[in-house]
């Protein structure tokens, strides 16, 4: 037996003396939460066990920084490394560099028949990319962790040209290494990141390998606990993207934001002129060099100097239609530099707020929308492909509806692309979703880099009108800290933007609760029924964060979760109710309720709804049915009439969604149910609710179409 073995021994003793010493009689454990509790565990033991000598993972750091993200890059030079990852499921982490696994997975070395090395790639065990990996295999259905991916491929590398790998995204932390180099490290499971490769790639036989782990963490932006499918894996797609040795990376080209423009310049001038406002920015310039922005159907040709750095900001006015749903008209720009050309179809318009109103082109307009998760309507899984974008774009297109709230989290550019193209407003928002570390300078940190992210890619789509912060996020001084500085942060990338957040719907419970049980203290007594006659209840929203943004989004789910609610609190209180009482009750009456704003601000419904299982017929009360989905619809609409400051809608949810929140293996089955459409893009009945109001709300009434 080893010395230090032999010196362990006294300590173990010990420790057992330590425990048994304080285990209390058994009748005094009551309060005992954990064995924590009972005995100290010292640091030493922690270490202990994750001190693995053989499978000590080396942490390992990334040659060099992530490069700046390269903007439109299907308009570039590109190879797709989309199609079948050669695939290693490393559920306990030990893939990394260790004595046992030498430089670890990532280093993909091969070995003769004397090596022993216990990585391999040559299983055939493969995963499409883009794809998550959960719908993929049945076995990884359920499966968090650490997947390595592996790609193998010839190529040519293109002399005097620089060549960049491109990830649309994946979920959540990525480790890339090029023929056996750690070369980038990224987190957040829906941005997109790139690093550059020419020195790292060869001619002929070149191999990428991706360690992805799909658990984000409780300090990161989302937490683990989400009410949605931590799918994980490389969702999105993967190309190699080759430019000239100067290039142009990235630009802004939008209106200026009108409330930057002095009353006589030329803005919104009777010509139709538009200020266009914007910047671009060169990568491997050589100091000051010359950039053309051409705008051709615009008659537009403008050459800019960049500074030192690369950039050019300029500001001119321009002769331009403007998009909008009914005419979403893209404009092919070109820039110009050096070797390099670059094309976008870009759309302009004007999106701002005044008082309680949205104004798309100085127009009031209403948002007919839904809100909608990234799973495909054509089969199981992510959403990834223009075809998946095209499909959800039909079904809002059939829902007569102009916006969509794309949640909870950026979706990818093919859906924001393709609602560019067909008139649909976006909701673009990032997954600050429920309990986030809103105190930990870190978790902020992530929360502002994914986010200058997502407008690094989406800054020149005109469907995008909204930049949502976050979703029902518990009201706190340190949220509300967070909020502002995200606020800040965002609106110094992008002031032509209005911000918004869907916020927690629960105010008002005590009115409403309040209003319920004396309604039904009358009806079971009648004098109560005589001296009562509550009024409807108003609730008024006035969470601080409405301070903070420029449109309100607000979730509520009267007529669902609710009644359920407040039947338990009714039941403590002694009162002897049933919730088929407390819900039939609310259906009839919520149509009186009012909500209102304390801000003098526009206000978008950001998730109604209630469960249905496709193909579940029943009564008007009974839940899970297509009748009580559709009844709550009808309800809801109706009460949300009464709301002034109301300017957008954008229900729960367009499609049933993956969900391991739901446990009702009955109805749920692992899927939320709040769809218009089940699992499988059957409509339920509620669908032609929605989509028959919509259709009613396009008929040109009153100014502004609400409902
Ligand atoms: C919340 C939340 C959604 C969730 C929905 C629901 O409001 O924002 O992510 O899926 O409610 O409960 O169905």
């Amino acid at each position: 037996m080893s010395i230090s073995r032999l010196l362990l021994l006294p300590l173990f003793a010990l420790l057992l003396s330590a425990c048994s010493q304080e285990v209390p009689p058994p009748q005094s454990l009551a309060g005992v939460a954990a064995a924590s509790d009972l005995c100290v565990i010292p640091e030493l033991a922690l270490d202990e066990h994750n001190d693995n000598p053989l499978f000590q993972p080396q942490t390992q750091t990334p040659l060099k920084a992530l490069d700046p993200l390269l903007a439109n890059v299907r308009a570039r030079q590109t190879l797709s490394l989309n199609g079948d990852w050669n695939s290693i499921v490393d559920q306990l982490g030990v893939g990394d560099a260790s004595p046992l696994l030498r430089g670890g997975v990532g280093e993909n070395e091969s070995y003769g028949p004397h090596e022993l090395l216990e990585y391999s790639f040559k299983g055939q065990h493969t995963l499409q990319v883009p794809g998550d990996w959960n719908s993929q295999q049945e076995s990884l259905f359920w499966y968090r962790g650490i997947v390595w991916y592996q790609k193998e491929f010839n190529y040519q590398p293109p002399a005097g040209k620089r060549v960049f790998l491109y990830f649309g995204g994946a979920n959540f932390a990525k480790d890339v290494y090029v023929n056996g180099q750690l070369l980038a490290r990224h987190k957040g499971g829906f941005t997109p990141f790139n690093t550059e490769v020419t020195d790292y790639l060869k001619a002929g036989k070149n191999a990428v390998v991706v360690k992805v782990d799909s658990m984000s963490g409780a300090d990161e932006v989302p937490t683990e606990y989400n009410d949605w499918m931590n799918y994980g894996g490389i969702t999105r797609d993967v190309m190699l993207v080759e430019t000239p040795a100067a290039f142009v990376r990235n630009y802004k080209l939008q209106l200026a934001a009108r409330n930057e423009l002095t009353p006589n310049s030329s803005s919104q001038s009777s010509k139709g002129e538009q200020r266009i406002k914007g910047w671009v920015q060169l990568d491997g310039h050589k100091g000051e060099q010359s950039v053309t922005l051409n705008i051709a159907e615009a008659g537009i040709r403008k050459t800019f100097t960049t500074d030192a750095s690369g950039r050019a900001e300029f500001e001119f006015d321009a002769k331009l239609g403007l998009w909008s749903p009914d005419d979403p008209k893209l404009y092919r720009v070109d820039w110009l530099s050096g070797d390099d050309q670059l094309s976008d179809d870009i759309g302009f318009r004007h999106i701002e707020t005044q008082g309680e109103d949205i104004l798309l082109n100085g127009e009031k307009i209403f948002l007919r929308g839904v809100a909608m998760h990234e799973e495909s309507l054509l089969r199981h899984g992510r959403a990834a492909t223009a075809a998946d974008a095209d499909a959800a774009i039909k079904k809002l297109k059939d829902l007569n509806a102009n916006f969509v709230r794309l949640a909870h989290y950026p979706h990818n550019e093919h859906m924001v692309r393709a609602a560019d193209r067909a008139g649909i407003m976006v909701w673009a928002e990032m997954p600050v979703y429920h309990n986030i570390q809103f105190s930990n300078p870190c978790t902020l940190a992530s929360a502002k880099r994914q986010y200058s992210e997502l407008i690094a890619r989406d800054q020149n789509r005109a469907a995008v009108i909204l930049w949502s912060l976050g979703n029902e996020t518990p009201e706190s001084e340190a949220r509300n800290r967070f909020f502002i500085a995200m606020a800040e942060h965002v609106r110094t990338l992008d002031d032509t933007r209005p911000l918004t957040a869907a916020l927690l719907g629960f105010g008002g419970m005590e009115d409403i609760g309040r209003y319920i049980g004396l309604l039904l203290a009358g009806e079971e007594n009648a004098l109560v029924g005589m001296l009562t006659s509550p009024e409807a209840p108003t609730i008024t929203i006035n969470d601080p964060l409405g301070d903070v943004v420029d449109v309100l989004g607000y979730n509520e789910y009267f007529g669902w979760y609710l009644s359920g609610i407040l039947t338990q609190e009714m039941r403590k209180q002694g009162l002897d109710v049933s919730e088929d009482q407390v819900r039939e009750l609310m259906l009839q009456e919520m149509e009186k309720f009012t909500i209102v704003t304390a801000f003098n601000k526009p206000l978008v419904i950001s998730e109604f709804g209630a469960g249905a299982k496709q193909g579940k017929h029943g009564g008007p009360l009974e839940i899970w049915s297509e009748e009580y989905q559709a009844r709550v619809y009808q309800q809801q609409l109706k009460m949300l009439r009464n709301s002034p400051a109301l300017r957008g809608l954008s229900p729960w949810v367009l499609k049933d969604f993956r969900a391991p929140y739901r446990l009702n293996t009955d109805t749920q089955d692992y899927w939320n149910r709040k769809g218009l459409l089940s699992e499988t893009g059957e409509e339920k009945m509620v669908f032609k609710e929605l989509s028959d109001y919509y259709k009613a709300l396009q008929q040109p009434r009153l100014e502004v179409a609400q409902p």
